[in-house]
């Protein structure tokens, strides 16, 4: 279904938990967040209905995300059903890739086609301070596990921040040597209030234009990003610049956070209740949602940071 800026929506972003086995420090808290009632959370058969309603209007790809969608004790089953919702033509996850070694193919084998891992650096210690606790190694596992499940695309996400891993871009980048993987460069957006990576960190994309002298444009559609390509490579590295610009016109998502609100843009405030409602309620609710999309989520910066009102781990990137 069309929005009434006339773009497309036919993309799902559903968050299957706001719980994280990992704490990087651009998204949430140490202490994680207040645990919610099982009542307050969707059910795996409400997640399944949205999907279901989504698809009726129009939505043909659902990507899961979190928190960290993998520590959701019944995400085989998630997938596997979202995938087969009349309609849906494909299921991706975004992961912190730290228990893709137990289940990159059990999710391949659920219908997951295509999986973004995020990985911000390539160094063990600075890989703990970002995550709080995290293990590089059990990342990497991860991402050679998917490597191996035979997904059709695989995508690592880098989220550049100034002071921490600028110095790596060119390491970071030349993943996409080693390996059939895209590599994209993301450009931090003030979500979550931390101390450490505030406004300071944010640098804009072209620092990696600037690392990556020979980098090659491509003409191709990288839906958030813009394509490059490194010579000799076996994926293209793209830029995605939520802040120094925004891919507002040619939005075509909706999210649905775990505790069952519709989100029509990440960094605006609305959000729709869909609890507790049947096939024909949540169509309603989400058309009203689609109808009300904004045309633009103005401008982010340090005074003006995203309205949307929760951490990135309550919304799913
Ligand atoms: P593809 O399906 O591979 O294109 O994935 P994606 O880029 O839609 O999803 P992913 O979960 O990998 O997100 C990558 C980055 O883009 C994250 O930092 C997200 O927060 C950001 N992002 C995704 N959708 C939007 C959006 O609609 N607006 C903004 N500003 N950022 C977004
Ligand atoms: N800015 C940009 N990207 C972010 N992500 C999480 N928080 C932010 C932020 N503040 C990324 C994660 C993950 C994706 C879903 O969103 O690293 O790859
Ligand atoms: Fe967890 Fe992802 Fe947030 Fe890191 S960015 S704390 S891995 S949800």
């Amino acid at each position: 279904m069309k929005d009434s800026y006339g773009r497309e929506i036919n993309y799902l972003r559903v968050s299957v938990t706001d719980l994280c086995n990992l704490r990087c420090r651009y998204c949430m808290p140490e202490e994680g967040v207040c645990k919610k009632r099982h009542e307050d959370m969707m059910s795996e058969d409400e997640m399944i209905l949205a999907v279901t309603a989504a698809a009726s209007l129009g939505i043909r790809k659902v990507r899961i995300t979190g928190g960290e969608p993998l520590v959701k004790k019944n995400i085989l089953s998630i997938c596997e059903r979202s995938a087969a919702a009349e309609g849906i033509r494909e299921v991706c996850l975004t992961t912190n890739g730290i228990l893709l070694p137990q289940l990159a193919r059990p999710l391949r084998r659920a219908g997951v086609r295509r999986l973004n891992i995020s990985l911000d650096t390539l160094q063990p210690d600075k890989y703990a301070y970002l995550t709080r606790w995290g293990h590089l190694e059990e990342a990497l596992a991860g991402l050679e596990a998917a490597l191996s499940a035979g997904f059709e695309k695989i995508k690592i996400n880098v989220v550049l921040i100034g002071g921490f891993n600028e110095d790596e871009i060119r390491p970071l980048a030349e993943l996409t040597m080693q390996y059939p993987v895209d590599v994209r460069f993301i450009e931090l957006m003030p979500m979550y209030d931390s101390g450490d990576f505030d406004e300071q960190a944010f640098i804009p994309d072209r620092k990696v234009l600037e690392a990556l002298p020979e980098l090659k444009s491509l003409d191709r559609n990288g839906g958030t990003a813009r394509l490059f390509h490194l010579p000799g490579a076996r994926g293209d590295i793209g830029l995605i610049r939520p802040v120094s610009d925004h891919f507002c016109s040619s939005c075509s998502r909706l999210r649905l956070t775990a505790d069952g609100r519709l989100k029509p843009c990440l960094h605006a405030p609305e959000e729709y209740s869909i609890r507790g409602m049947d096939l024909e309620g949540m169509c309603q609710v989400m058309e009203m949602a689609i109808r009300s999309k904004p045309r633009w989520h103005g401008i982010l910066s340090s005074e003006n940071r995203s309205r949307a009102g929760r951490n990135m781990n309550q919304i799913g990137g």
